[in-house]
């Protein structure tokens, strides 16, 4: 499924010149101070210097190639349309940091949230891009790129419903459902803990999609979920915020603890925001 979108929408930036780097994205004003001036795509970082130790990827002149693993079901992070593309902010996103370095995009990996750790520390997949939020349990198992967005949690509801929360204490009594190894499961989690939920009230997915639909169908009351991804769902499903849950996140790329491409990964994300781009991918996905 590889895209040859990425190489097209360059082409067109660099023809209608950078946009300017109006400030950071509404999404992620955090630490970015960067004021390197933004380099050609091309001359970069150098890093292909260094040679990917990949077994068997030797060719001349290549640095590697970086295989990236995902889990749809996250719009507009990564989702699949109907014809079933993977499509989606971070898989352009990828697409446009790993083509201001020196390697190779491999083809996208998908599988559950829950497998991308160990899937990325075992070697199948190089790179995880999947709105994943960098918190201290994950970074001792792998490291992540600078931040690329910050989120909040949802609590999303039924439209229609008679069920209207506005605090998680409304929350007891009530089915609530999350995805299977997320920030927003540790939040359902951290409430079962606390005897605000039963932990017979918990209905755990694979994945969001599968959450949404069943909350559309009534088979649960409530999801906890990224604020954005939640913004999306009430834009296009029959499910609304209720309220939400300061949390304060911020997703990063994922790469091994031991892969020292993680500085031209950085390197190649401040590119992407200073020349633009990455406030065009916002205001194609976000907008
Ligand atoms: N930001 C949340 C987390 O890190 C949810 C990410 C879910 N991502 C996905 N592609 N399904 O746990």
């Amino acid at each position: 499924m590889k895209r040859e979108f990425s190489m097209d929408r360059r082409a067109y930036l660099k023809s209608v010149g950078a946009v300017g780097v109006a400030g950071l994205v509404s999404g992620c004003q955090g630490s970015e101070t960067t004021t390197e001036p933004a380099e050609d795509a091309e001359t970069d970082t150098g890093a292909g210097a260094t040679t990917d130790a990949g077994a068997g990827m030797t060719t001349e002149g290549a640095a590697g190639t970086i295989v990236p693993g995902t889990a749809p079901g996250f719009p507009p992070f990564e989702y699949r349309t109907d014809e079933g593309e993977l499509v989606g902010f971070d898989v352009d996103l990828v697409a446009e940091v790993v083509g201001r370095t020196d390697y190779q995009l491999g083809e996208w990996v998908d599988m559950d949230f829950g497998a991308l750790i160990g899937s990325l520390n075992n070697g199948e997949i190089d790179l995880i891009a999947a709105g994943m939020t960098i918190n201290d349990k994950r970074d001792q198992q792998i490291d992540f790129s600078d931040p690329y967005w910050e989120a909040n949690q949802a609590v999303i509801v039924r439209e229609d419903g008679d069920f209207q929360p506005s605090a998680v204490g409304d929350l007891s009594g009530h089915r609530v459902g999350a995805q299977s190894g997320t920030t927003g499961e540790d939040q359902v989690e951290g409430l079962i803990e606390d005897g605000t939920l039963s932990g017979s009230d918990y209905r755990q997915y694979d994945n969001y999609t599968l959450a949404v639909q069943d909350l559309e169908n009534g088979n649960v009351d409530a999801v906890v979920i990224d604020v954005p991804v939640a913004e999306n769902f009430a834009a296009n499903r029959a499910v609304t915020i209720a309220f939400t849950i300061e949390t304060g996140e911020r997703f990063g790329l994922g790469l091994r603890e031991d892969d020292d491409r993680v500085s031209a990964i950085n390197d190649a994300l401040a590119e992407v925001r200073d020349d633009g781009t990455y406030d065009e991918l916002v205001a194609e996905y976000f907008e």
